[in-house]
């Protein structure tokens, strides 16, 4: 696992889109694995100033997000698949027909997980997959529990998300309690992860990755035993 710490959230945020960039320019078919929250907006803000002074492209790009909440509407302002089209995908040069979000609206919530995770293999795996963090460690919403799931599938938030997600709603009794979300085996089998953090609040999630333990309790920990990560984060999320 390798750190870059940013003096900043905007430095983070270039640090991010640099990266990939690069993958962009090497391999123009990539599949990226995509995330929500605050913090990677910074990093798709650059990413379309990039696209749009022609330094990248995403004409040929797939890609696959994390999570999205369940039960909700594509078109819900608060959906990630609505998020992602406001973020990047209306302002770049995507197909949106090979952008991928969790279907919110699932009638058979397990099936769509199976298929979802299919379609990522199929695509032949994600090439960089970019993570946030939740305060808690969780990733995606792979939430701390006893045991974590491997594939895609249905979960339950912790008070503690849709607490901290509840900044983003009318009121916390707007928040869906449940999520779709790709399963730390999905997560696992991308070639390169890209995690970001910024601020202070990060900072205990910095601190469990950087010593030598994994644990269920800290799903971000697990991200150790992958071979290729990046940690980009401020001097706030390093130092606390
Ligand atoms: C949500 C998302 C995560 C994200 C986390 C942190 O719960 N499911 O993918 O990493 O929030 O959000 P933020 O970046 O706003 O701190």
């Amino acid at each position: 696992m390798k750190f870059i710490v940013c003096e900043n959230y905007e430095e983070m945020s270039k640090a991010g889109a640099k990266i990939i960039a690069d993958l962009l320019k090497s391999k123009p078919k990539c599949v990226l694995g995509l995330a929500t929250g605050s913090t990677p907006v910074g990093m798709y803000e650059e990413l379309r100033r990039m696209n749009k002074a022609g330094e990248i492209t995403f004409k040929d790009v797939t890609t696959y997000n994390l999570d999205e909440y369940y039960p909700l509407a594509p078109d819900h302002d608060q959906s990630y698949r609505y998020f992602m089209n406001h973020n990047l995908f209306d302002h770049v040069d995507i197909d949106k027909s090979r952008t991928h979000v969790p279907n919110g609206l699932a009638e058979d919530p397990a099936a769509e997980g199976a298929a979802y995770d299919k379609a990522v293999e199929d695509a032949g795996n994600v090439d960089i997959q970019v993570l946030g963090v939740g305060q808690n460690g969780h990733i995606g919403f792979n939430e701390p529990e006893d045991a974590l799931y491997v594939g895609t599938h249905l979960t339950s938030l912790t008070d503690n998300t849709i607490e901290a997600n509840s900044r983003f709603f009318a009121s916390k009794a707007d928040v869906p309690t449940k999520a779709i979300t790709m399963g730390m085996g999905t997560i696992m089998k991308a070639r390169k992860i890209l995690v970001l953090a910024s601020g202070k609040n990060k900072h205990y999630v910095i601190e469990n990755m950087l010593n030598d333990r994994i644990t269920c309790h800290i799903p971000s920990t697990l991200l150790k035993t992958h071979p290729d990560v990046i940690v980009i984060c401020d001097r706030a999320a390093f130092e606390g």
